[in-house]
Formats: C-alpha cells, sequence, structure tokens
C-alpha cells in the first residue's frame, strides 16, 4: 500500500509575537519562553521540524527607511535564532530544529563549526537554512559595498557549501577511540586536512570538532528564481517554496525534482515544502470572520506592502494602489516579487491592481485555507494529492506570532489531518535528515 502521508514543517522567526492581537500579546521577555512552548506544542503534533527564519538588517526598502518596520514591528526585532535552537534542543526528543545562517555573515569555518556543535547538542536534528541574504541593507552591515549580484551570490555559495561539507567531514565517524590502554583519544589517521583553495573561500582545515551525530546536518533550502532553484536542488534535504495556489506548488516541486535529477540526485531525497498559514475556527463563518476582520483591519496594506518591500528591494509605495504594476525584477528575493506578482520568471505583469494584489496576498501561504480544522484537512490532503507531495510548512497568517494560534494548528488542525491518515501520530526515527526520509 502506498504511504499517503505528508510532511510538516513550521516557519517562525525569533521576534515580536501577535502584540496587537487580543489573543496573543502577552508582554514576551526575549528569553526564548514563546518558543519553547511552541516547541513542544510542534513536537506533539510530530512535525518534522520547526524553522526559526533570519535577516541580518531592519529593512529600508519601503518608503526609503526603517520608520514603517518599526513603527509595525515588521521584520523587526529579531534576536538570533542559534543561541534559541539550542535551548530548544535540549527541551525536544524528535523534533528537528532548523536555523537561517548567511552565507555572507559567517566564514565557511565558522559556520561548519556552529552547525556541527549544534547537530550534537541537538543529538542529530540540526538543520541549516542555507540563505545568501538578498537585501543590500544586510550585506552594508556585513562590511560589503553593496549585494553581489544573484548569480554571483549563488556561484559563492556553491563553493562555500563545498567547503562546508569538506570541512564536516574532515573527522572521520570512528576518529576517536577514546583507548585508555594506548592512552589515545582520537586517531590521527582518520582526522584530515581539506586543503581548500577555492575562488572566493579557503581553509586547511580540519574542523577541530567531532563528526556529528547526521554526518552532515540537514540542509534545508528555499531558492525562487532558476539559479535559486538549482541551488536547492544540488544540496537541499527539504526544500521550502512560497508560490501560489496548486498549480505553483506543483510546477514548483516538478522543476525541484528535475533539477535534482540533473544534478544526479535521487528527487525523493528532497522534501518540498509549501508555505501555507490556515485560519482554522469551530465553525467555517468564525474562520472567514477572522479573515475577513484581519483583512480589513486598519494597516493591513501598509503592512502587506512594507512586508513585501523587504523581500523584494522594491518601494511599494511608489506605486498607485489602483493601477497595474509595472513589469519588476529584482537582485533581491525574485520569488517573494513572482510569488506577490502574481507572475513567473519571465511572464508577462498581471493585470491586477497593486491593491487587488495586495488583498490576494491575504494571509502569505500558497492556498487559501479558511475554514473548520475538517475542513482545513480536507483541502490540504487534496491539494497534496493534486501536487505528489510532499508536504507544507506553516505559518502564522500576517506574521502574528502566538500560541493560541500555534495551539490551534497542532492540537486542532493537526489531529484531523492524523484521523485522515495524511501525517505521522509518533516518531519512529531519531536524526531529522531520517525523520525527513521516513515517507
Ligand atoms: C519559506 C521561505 C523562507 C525563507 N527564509 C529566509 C530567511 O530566513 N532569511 C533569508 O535571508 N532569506 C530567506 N528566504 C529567501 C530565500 O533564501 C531566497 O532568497 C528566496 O526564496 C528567493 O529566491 P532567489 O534567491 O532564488 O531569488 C526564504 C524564502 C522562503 C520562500
Amino acid at each position: 500500500m502506498t504511504d499517503t502521508r505528508f510532511h510538516l514543517g513550521w516557519f517562525t522567526y525569533f521576534g515580536q509575537n501577535a502584540w496587537n492581537d487580543p489573543l496573543g500579546s502577552a508582554p514576551e521577555p526575549w528569553t526564548g519562553d514563546l518558543h519553547r512552548d511552541l516547541a513542544r506544542s510542534m513536537e506533539r503534533a510530530c512535525f518534522d521540524y520547526m524553522l526559526i527564519e533570519d535577516t541580518l538588517s531592519i529593512p529600508t526598502a519601503f518608503k526609503h527607511g526603517m520608520e514603517t518596520y518599526l513603527k509595525h514591528g515588521i521584520m523587526v526585532p529579531k534576536h538570533d535564532p542559534v543561541p534559541l535552537a539550542a535551548i530548544l534542543g535540549a527541551d525536544t526528543r524528535h523534533l528537528g530544529i532548523v536555523t537561517t545562517l548567511s552565507t555572507m555573515a559567517y566564514p565557511p569555518f565558522m559556520l561548519a563549526r556552529l552547525i556541527s556543535t549544534m547537530d550534537h547538542l541537538t543529538r542529530g536534528r540540526f538543520g541549516w537554512n542555507i540563505v545568501t541574504s538578498a537585501e543590500n541593507a544586510a550585506a552594508l552591515n556585513m562590511g560589503l559595498a553593496e549585494i553581489p549580484p544573484r548569480q554571483l551570490r549563488y556561484d559563492m555559495a556553491d563553493e562555500y557549501v563545498a567547503l562546508v561539507e569538506k570541512l564536516i567531514e574532515s573527522w572521520e565517524p570512528d576518529a576517536v577511540i577514546r583507548d585508555a590502554a594506548t592512552d589515545t583519544y582520537a586517531d590521527a589517521s582518520k582526522v584530515h586536512p581539506v586543503n581548500f583553495e577555492g575562488r572566493w573561500y579557503s581553509a586547511p582545515g580540519p574542523l577541530n570538532t567531532v563528526r556529528c551525530p547526521q554526518g552532515r546536518p540537514a540542509f534545508i533550502q528555499a531558492g525562487g528564481s532558476p539559479r535559486g532553484r538549482r541551488f536547492a536542488a544540488e544540496h537541499a534535504d527539504s526544500v521550502i517554496a512560497s508560490t501560489n495556489g496548486i498549480a505553483g506548488m506543483k510546477a514548483y516541486r516538478d522543476d525541484i525534482r528535475k533539477l535534482a535529477g540533473e544534478a544526479g540526485r535521487n528527487p525523493d531525497d528532497i522534501k518540498v515544502l509549501s508555505l501555507i498559514a490556515p485560519i482554522v475556527a469551530e465553525t467555517r463563518s468564525q474562520a472567514q470572520e477572522m479573515y475577513a476582520r484581519a483583512l480589513e483591519s486598519p494597516g493591513y496594506t501598509e503592512r502587506a506592502l512594507a512586508l513585501f518591500s523587504s523581500f523584494t528591494d522594491v518601494d511599494f509605495s511608489q506605486y498607485d494602489l489602483d493601477q497595474p504594476l509595472p513589469p519588476l525584477t529584482t537582485n533581491a528575493e525574485q520569488g517573494a516579487l513572482d510569488k506577490f506578482c502574481q507572475t513567473r520568471p519571465g511572464s508577462p505583469a498581471s493585470p491586477k491592481t497593486l491593491r487587488q494584489l495586495v488583498r490576494d496576498s491575504g494571509t502569505t501561504g500558497a492556498l487559501e485555507l479558511v475554514g473548520t480544522p475538517d475542513d482545513v484537512a480536507d483541502m490540504m490532503g487534496d491539494a497534496m494529492a493534486q501536487v505528489g507531495g510532499d508536504g507544507f510548512l506553516i505559518t502564522t497568517p500576517f506574521h502574528r506570532l502566538s500560541r493560541v494560534y500555534v495551539n490551534g494548528i497542532t492540537d486542532g488542525l493537526v489531529p484531523a489531518l492524523q484521523r485522515r491518515g495524511l501525517t505521522r501520530t509518533a516518531y519512529t526515527k531519531t536524526t531529522l535528515r531520517e525523520t525527513l526520509k521516513e515517507f
């Protein structure tokens, strides 16, 4: 019998909670307590992983300044996810813990050492969300004169990942022998220099950390442009995608699988998860009312425009809300621009007005999933059957993180999925990569 189950990931950030939402506004000290509660809920619901995103600047793309971002708390504050991930790893036993680390921010040696250490601390459940960073403000904060063009960013990232992999593998799995009789801790013949000399990066190695439980931590990636997708297909164990509709989800997954095959990989080794932000409530009309209320809330349009400006470095404040957008391209996140503008690479601009695009961007997910847990579980099951796999990456709609929302998913929606045999009811594996490969 074929296994029709799909995977679940959670996409979140170490930032502000739903501070202006009556059901999520508890003051949060920056201790990680909110995320510790969320991780426990996700583990109860048998999620594959919780991914904590990260960026390296307060955006300035909208209206040429930080003001809108600080005013609404959009993409700011953002605390460092790695120390948080260490706490979450200690609190959990099965959930994968993934953090975002930019190839622009760390020397490869330091990143290899950090993710190897994290894989030990999480007992083999760590994942690296590989990003190149796309915002010019982030490049300036890293001491660069400007963000390199996308092609160069990914060419550099290819070399960066190659060096990281070599460093991670520089200790053979059985290098530590701890033989008291011969007073030998490690077998020096099993720890190898890497002598890597690339165009942009070099390190003689070896790493000074013991080989990690997964051999190498799981790699997660979210390339959206054709170049970014090729990078994702070559390196990732799980690819996360922000697309539009069932057709967009299917086209993206088919493309990643094709590119993986061309790179000599088994496409089944890559789990493509599509971003969704369901709105669930006890009754369908309650859920629809919650959705309508959020779309009509004061500031919704400005928040949505500022958010997409931050991903794309396009200042949407310059365009008339009641006119269609001109054709746009970006050196920042092309995938986010295509999603928001409802275009595909190379396709003409959408005839919809900017106001319509804002409204359509809705919860920011690929599908409009609004209803009771049973309604939404049915819609998710139907979508997965049409797409062919591999699962969903759930996030909070409108960037409003709260315990109430997360528990509505983990204790309402997920049981409805489990009753349909669509998601796992227990973990059977130890490491994140094994969990991803379970079905
Ligand atoms: C679900 C999802 C999560 C992402 N998380 C981050 C992140 O945490 N930090 C970041 O700098 N970029 C993040 N990105 C951006 C991607 O790394 C990538 O730049 C983007 O999808 C556009 O693709 P492109 O680089 O091929 O144009 C994310 C993208 C998606 C779709």
